[in-house]
């Protein structure tokens, strides 16, 4: 081979990898990653897009929050992400895995050791005859952990999430937040990387929801599992950095939270609104942004040095000075 032929080789290989690497691109240290996911649902001749091109970038180790209305896609968004269910379009990746090119029995490697799911509905989490103890050793047992591993790894997941004088109760005699919390606890029986609920707290009142939220950022903090909480309650956020708003099937707004010490020593929360761009560049304005300019259907934009302008498209000299439009008459 001659020198040409293998710089035109090398340069065919590198055009070949960026190629081959393009797709994952997006969001390539997270470790979820949705893009212009897409769910339609037909049901009696019905059309129903339960999710409507959501992009999500989720890093590992985060506790994130995804809060939205009934009927936003939260319960359809979980299903993809679980590997229960997949999407009409789009792209998914959890980890190493494409959740679109997955085989059947890659699937049910993935639910098995790389997700746990927490409920909603407190009775679909636990065996109903099973105690506790036994409830988390039995994903053990098919995952093939030994007995003595496993007795040992359900004690400490107890104890890490307060619960360790549930070991031998049965469902029926623990109160729903206890159970639901035995149901993180098999949730990361097989040490997951992320775990997942569904409005883990929907069937609790508030003094049981803040144990069930404190044994999720147990799972997060000290077990080191990625956790994502899909709820309607908004007071879920407190107990999150990162809360996403989820509205029609899309991801619309963030809040970040930190918790800030000023020179007295006392904690401030600090939380910061953010709005989501889109792979394609759209960004949702706030509907209370949009009534107070009252903005509709066309507005103006205009690069300023360090952020972009916007403005209502309303007849010649109403405001927008500079944002050159390049319209006039
Ligand atoms: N299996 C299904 N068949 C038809 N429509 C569905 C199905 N599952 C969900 N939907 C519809 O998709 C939309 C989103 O539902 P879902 O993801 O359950 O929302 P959420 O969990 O945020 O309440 C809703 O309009 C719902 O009626
Ligand atoms: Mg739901």
């Amino acid at each position: 081979m001659t020198s040409t032929q293998t710089a035109d080789r090398a340069a065919l290989d590198s055009l070949e990898s960026r190629a081959r690497a393009r797709p994952g691109d997006y969001g390539a240290n997270a470790l979820i990653a949705c893009e212009s996911l897409v769910r339609i649902y037909q049901a009696e001749g019905i059309e129903v897009q339960a999710l409507q091109g959501l992009d999500l970038l989720i890093d590992p180790g985060e506790l994130v929050a995804i809060v939205g209305a009934s009927g936003s896609g939260k319960s359809t968004l979980l299903s993809v992400l679980s590997g229960l269910d997949v999407p009409t379009a789009g792209r998914v990746r959890v980890g190493e895995w494409d959740l679109m090119a997955m085989t059947a029995r890659e699937r049910v490697t993935y639910r098995r050791t790389m997700v746990g799911f927490v409920w909603q509905q407190t009775a679909r989490n636990l065996v109903p005859y099973l105690t506790a103890a036994e409830n988390i050793a039995f994903p053990q047992a098919l995952a093939g952990v030994r007995g003595a591993a496993r007795k040992r790894r359900s004690a400490e997941l107890l104890e890490a999430l307060g619960i360790g004088y549930c070991a031998d109760r049965r469902p029926a005699q623990m109160s729903g937040g206890e159970q639901q919390r035995v149901a993180i606890a098999v949730a990361l029986s097989n040490s997951p990387q992320v775990v997942f609920a569904d409005e883990p707290t929907g069937e609790l009142d508030s003094a049981s929801s803040d144990q069930v939220l404190d044994a999720l950022r147990a799972a997060n903090r000290e077990l080191g599992a990625t956790v994502v909480i899909v709820t309607h309650d908004s007071g879920v956020s407190e107990h999150v950095e990162r809360t996403v708003a989820i509205r029609d099937g899309r991801t619309s707004s963030e809040v970040r939270r930190r918790t800030h010490t000023d020179e007295h020593g006392a904690e401030q929360v600090i939380a910061q609104e953010y709005a989501m761009l889109d792979r394609a560049g759209r960004v949702q304005l706030p509907r209370d942004y949009r009534e107070v300019l009252e903005l509709s259907d066309r507005v103006r934009l205009a690069l300023e040095e360090s952020h972009i302008a916007v403005w209502p498209d309303r007849p010649s000299g109403a405001g927008a000075a500079g944002a050159g439009s390049g319209e006039s008459t």
